[in-house]
């Protein structure tokens, strides 16, 4: 990855992908390699990132809270992005940071929009409200197949959680949704398969965000909150 010392950019990288896609790893992978180049990298994730988000993860996420009706629940999943987008990664970019999250508002169309049957143009425009129209610069969908998310999740005997329980048909009405997006917002989408070794990922994910960096800088006045703000209020989100 190579970098330059001219004032940088801010940028908005968002991993997604079912359950057991390897995003955590991909999202360590590039962190590192972008701080190795010198740049100031938030790392965080949905739902989380504030304190008041961890809450809501937990509510969500944890068995045992008794019944979450699909609007409850997108309803949480959006407070808890509103709070991250608004006291975390705005100022993060604004600040001229690369933020990567674990996951981030397409999560929520093909899980709530899709999987939970809410509509994804109604949570596209919920999650559009909630974050004043923050949308990443580049979103790496880890492709990964129902069978396969199962198998990696399961293969530490680690317990799953409220959404990762739902059946396979559920994991593959949210596969589809993401390769939906991916063919929807092919400028800001990369899709790979989770299934490849896992340095060809990190390769092809650093190759691309240094193509974006040299363009954002050969295009953009240095960072300010304006500019920053400008760019990631383009109509990335909705279609
Ligand atoms: P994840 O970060 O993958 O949890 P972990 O890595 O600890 O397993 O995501 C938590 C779950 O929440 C995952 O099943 C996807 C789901 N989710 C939604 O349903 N909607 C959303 O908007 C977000 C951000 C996540």
């Amino acid at each position: 990855m190579t970098l330059s010392s001219a004032p940088e950019p801010g940028l908005f990288i968002a991993f997604e992908g079912g359950d057991g896609a390897g995003k955590s790893t991909q999202a360590a992978l590039l962190t590192q390699a972008i701080s190795d180049a010198g740049r100031t990298v938030l790392r965080t994730r949905e739902p989380g990132g504030t304190p008041v988000g961890e809450k809501l993860r937990s509510l969500v996420l944890e068995h045992g809270q008794g019944d979450i009706d699909a609007k409850t629940e997108a309803l949480i999943f959006a407070a808890a992005r509103a709070a991250h987008a608004c006291q975390v990664i705005a100022p993060a970019i604004a600040r001229g940071e690369i933020v990567i999250s674990d996951r981030y508002a397409d999560s929520s169309i093909a899980y709530q929009g899709a999987g939970r049957d809410l509509g994804t143009g109604a949570i596209a425009k919920l999650s559009d409200w909630a974050t004043d129209g923050l949308w990443p610069d580049l979103t790496v969908l880890l492709d990964v197949t129902p069978e396969q998310g199962r198998d990696r999740r399961t293969a530490g005997n680690a317990a799953e959680d409220r959404l990762e329980s739902e059946p396979d048909e559920f994991h593959s009405t949210i596969r589809t949704a993401f390769l939906d997006l991916a063919v929807e917002f092919p400028h800001r989408y990369l899709v790979l398969p989770a299934s490849a070794p896992v340095h060809e990922l990190a390769a092809s994910i650093a190759e691309r965000v240094t193509t974006l960096l040299s363009r954002i800088r050969n295009t953009e006045e240095p960072t300010t909150p304006e500019t920053a703000a400008g760019r990631h209020r383009a109509d990335a989100g909705t279609a």
